[in-house]
């Protein structure tokens, strides 16, 4: 494996194969098997567990890390092609990307979408435009419409939880006050699909998921047995779901209208998920959330505190998982 970008680049087996590995070295620490290999990541956007499982996986596996969060005691950095440099940035991606990439092993890239052209953003301009310049293994971090790592650690918690390959996956839209990007809801969706689950995206008007982004679930689906709808729906969506996974997202209506999508958001705020919501799904559904989270706006005290939270296994296996990407990246087998 050269580069870990995009879930749907690997086969179901090769996804397999990694959270195997996963469940391997959480057996059987291999402290020095990186001994020497130095991770790079460049944060656009702040993290707290992607920023510290990376570290703290690259430590348990013998290796280092440096971290550059551009504009925050290192040059800003430009990232559109064709740009005239007369503003803050000093330095573009195409010369201080490489050189990064020139002082360790691999590399790992955080850009979140700039939420303001959806073409832009879906096509991953600015992401692409960086892992052109990168001669070395390249970990996605989280991009503007893709975050593998999350949806590698939540097939994995899906899998330690005993949740059937079948189940059904609702991914359900929860407030916010602002318009966050689609990385999750795009890559959570695409994951379940390829897991082969019943997925159902629901969401109010006004916040259904881009038309590419559920063309490529739905590929997925059809090649794993399961299926990929949109609902707005909330009782029958729920009605039997195993898996209720909390995210918020910004209207793709009104993308890139900050006013429009704040009068739209401003009526939706009854959606957080409370114990109530669950009244019709499995017995035993879990809630699921990628974090970080707004308490009683997205979801309810007393679902985050509840039984049916796994978001604290959620994240424990970004460090898992992530583990298991390094190695297959750094060793090369
Ligand atoms: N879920 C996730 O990526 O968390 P961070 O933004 O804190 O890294």
């Amino acid at each position: 494996m050269k580069r870990f970008l995009d879930l749907a680049d690997l086969q179901r087996e090769e996804v397999q194969e990694l959270l195997d590995l996963a469940r391997r070295l959480e057996a059987h620490p291999e402290p020095q098997a990186l001994a020497g290999k130095i991770l790079g990541m460049v944060f656009f956007n702040p993290s707290l567990r992607t920023l510290a499982s990376f570290q703290a996986g690259m430590a348990k596996l013998g290796g280092t890390s440096f971290v550059i969060t551009p504009g925050q005691g290192t040059w800003q950095l430009e990232t559109r092609l064709g740009a005239v440099m007369n503003g803050a940035a000093a330095e573009h991606v195409r010369e201080g990307i490489p050189v990064l990439a020139s002082y360790c092993d691999a590399l790992g890239i955080r850009a979140f979408a700039d939420g303001k052209d959806l073409r832009y953003d879906l096509a991953e301009t600015a992401f692409n435009a960086m892992a052109a310049v990168v001669d070395k293994p390249l970990v996605n971090l989280e991009s503007a419409v893709n975050h593998p790592c999350q949806a590698l650690a939540d097939w994995k918690t899906m899998d330690d939880l005993g949740v059937p390959r079948n189940a059904k996956f609702v991914l359900s839209w929860v407030w916010h006050p602002r318009a966050l990007p689609l990385a999750v809801p795009a890559a959570t969706t695409h994951m379940a699909a390829m897991r082969g689950m019943e997925v159902v995206v629901l969401r109010p008007e006004g916040f259904a998921l881009p038309p590419q982004i559920m063309e490529k679930a739905r590929a997925a689906a059809a090649l794993s047995g399961g299926s990929v709808r949109e609902t707005s729906d909330r009782r029958e969506a729920l009605e039997g779901a195993q898996v209720l996974y909390a995210k918020e997202w910004g209207s793709t209506t009104y993308y890139g209208d900050a006013a429009a999508d704040g009068e739209l958001r401003a009526r939706l705020t009854d959606w957080c998920v409370r114990n109530d919501w669950f009244a019709h799904a499995a017995l035993d559904c879990r809630l699921m959330h990628c974090l970080p989270v707004r308490r009683n706006t997205a979801v309810a005290d007393e679902v985050l505190d509840g039984p049916r939270s796994v978001v604290q296994r959620e994240a424990y296996n970004r460090l898992t998982v992530q583990m298991a990407v390094l190695y297959k990246l750094l060793k090369g087998i």
